[in-house]
């Protein structure tokens, strides 16, 4: 096993399923494309979806990719284990009616044992136990002993909204004794971490449909999913994703901000694990074109970027730090996602925008929601009711998940449908003033106005332009 830097894994990836006849293809963005089930893409395979079930016809039956993926699911997790992301990068290769399992179980073998030299008598095989074919090519074909071939009943792989999905093969690495919980049943699939999940092999032959039943596809598929962070971990020799040089630097970055030291506090150690993680979410989302808003994706950059400016004040950060750290990001990813160098600016001034905003009312927000907490725990109360929880949005511009993971921290909770109703009530009011004649604001239509005539008059440079009318 030798050291490779997590740049040099992806290309090395890329161009052993290159060798191997695959077209190579850029990450798709990180907004799906006329995909109405997803929000954001969470995996290798969610760009491809139309290729699986064979209503787009796809530019090779073969095709390799390193895909940025969202998934902000457990998003309270990140910074608590050594695993989860709201941003990490998916190696997959692609067959669309093309090889199966006879090519790729082999394939998958070699690379790990002969590209990247990874110790084959510490590598572990899960198969789903009806698929008799997987398990014999792993065991005939790669030599893994029966022994480390378990058989699980949950190796199926599917995205829960639907779509393309199919039994899968995985493969562990032992991390060694040390590492585990030490129990007898410890192995692939125990989650103590002794046992680390690197590849995903889905044998793509099924659709979930909207209903939730599944029919077959027309052609046998292959959808796999190597993850680069994890592996970067293993041969960098890592205890965690976070100390890669996929991450660290951030964490470094962060580290120089604040004067903490990383391995200090546990406590701390969390806080520049999130810097770190949502610092690569938020640029990759905000160089994809999506922008902070109060709904769908918009929402979750928003919430994402909140989220990392509060661990920067536990830390203790007083001043402007996510554009560093982003500037930072697209130094480490630059060379391969070349257009966050032509949107460096572009992010800069998004990120600038947002964190100054929330800035200035994160900490009046941060007293009242303590000062909340402060006469809860007087009165007794374990609950905040759902109009301050609210005000806290609305005013301050927490996003409620925030609110919630603050008072769950102190062992608070959080009134959540007195919350929606609040909120229900704040849409009626904003609907009742839009059909308030008086109040309507007025938008002309613009598009024919005649640019040549429009001059710049030095003396109202500073004015603000509040209202546009037709010249009846
Ligand atoms: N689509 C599979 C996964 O995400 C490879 O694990």
């Amino acid at each position: 096993m030798k050291y490779l830097s997590g740049n040099e894994i992806r290309q090395k990836y890329l161009d052993f399923f290159k060798e191997r006849g695959h077209l190579v293809l850029p990450s798709a963005s990180l907004i799906p494309h006329d995909d109405p089930t997803l929000l954001l893409i969470g995996a290798g395979m969610a760009p491809f979806k139309p290729y699986f079930t064979g209503k787009v016809k796809p530019p090779a039956t073969r095709i390799t990719t390193c895909q940025k993926c969202v998934r902000t699911g457990d998003i309270e997790n990140v910074g608590r284990t050594a695993r989860h992301h709201t941003y990490f990068e998916m190696l997959g290769n692609f067959s669309f009616g093309d090889y199966f399992k006879k090519e790729v179980i082999p394939w998958a073998w070699e690379f790990l044992t002969k590209v990247l030299e990874l110790p084959a008598d510490k590598l572990w095989i899960t198969v789903y136990p009806k698929d008799q074919e997987a398990y014999d090519l792993w065991h005939d074909v790669c030599g893994v002993p029966a022994e480390r071939i378990v058989k699980l009943e949950d190796n199926w792989w599917e995205i829960t909204s639907g779509g393309p999905c199919g039994p899968d093969s995985e493969i562990h690495i032992d991390l060694g004794e040390e590492r585990g919980c030490g129990s007898p049943d410890c192995g692939p699939g125990c989650d103590c971490g002794r046992f680390l999940e690197l590849w995903n092999l889905v044998f793509t032959q099924y659709n979930k449909e909207p209903d939730g039943s599944y029919t077959p596809l027309q052609h046998k598929n292959i959808d796999t999913g190597l993850g680069l962070e994890r592996v970067a971990s293993v041969l960098q020799n890592k205890p965690s994703n976070f100390e890669t040089d996929l991450i660290f630097p951030i964490i470094e970055y962060a580290c120089r901000v604040s004067g903490k030291t990383y391995n200090a506090d546990p406590k701390d150690d969390v806080s520049l694990k999130v810097i770190a993680d949502h610092a690569r979410s938020v640029t990759f989302m905000i160089g994809d074109g999506i922008l902070p808003s109060n709904e769908g994706r918009g929402y979750i950059l928003r919430r994402v970027l909140r989220r990392a400016i509060r661990h920067g004040r536990l830390l203790g950060i007083r001043k402007e730090f996510l554009v560093g750290a982003a500037d930072l990001v697209i130094d480490m990813y630059g060379d391969h996602y070349t257009d966050l160098r032509e949107k460096k600016s572009y992010i800069e001034k998004v990120i600038a925008m947002e964190e100054n905003s929330f800035l200035q009312t994160l900490e009046q927000g941060t007293d009242l929601l303590n000062q909340k907490i402060d006469a809860m725990r007087k009165a007794g109360s374990t609950v905040l009711n759902g109009e301050d929880a609210f005000q806290l949005y609305d005013t301050f511009g927490f996003p409620w998940e925030l609110t919630e993971e603050i008072l769950e921290e102190q062992g608070f909770t959080m009134d959540k449908e007195g919350f929606e109703k609040a909120m229900e009530a704040q849409r009626e009011r904003a609907r009742s003033a839009r059909n308030d004649k008086e109040g309507k604001p007025v938008l002309y239509e613009t598009r024919h106005l005649k640019l040549g005539v429009l001059t710049v008059d030095e003396a109202s440079k500073n004015g603000k332009v509040a209202a546009i009318f037709p010249a009846h």
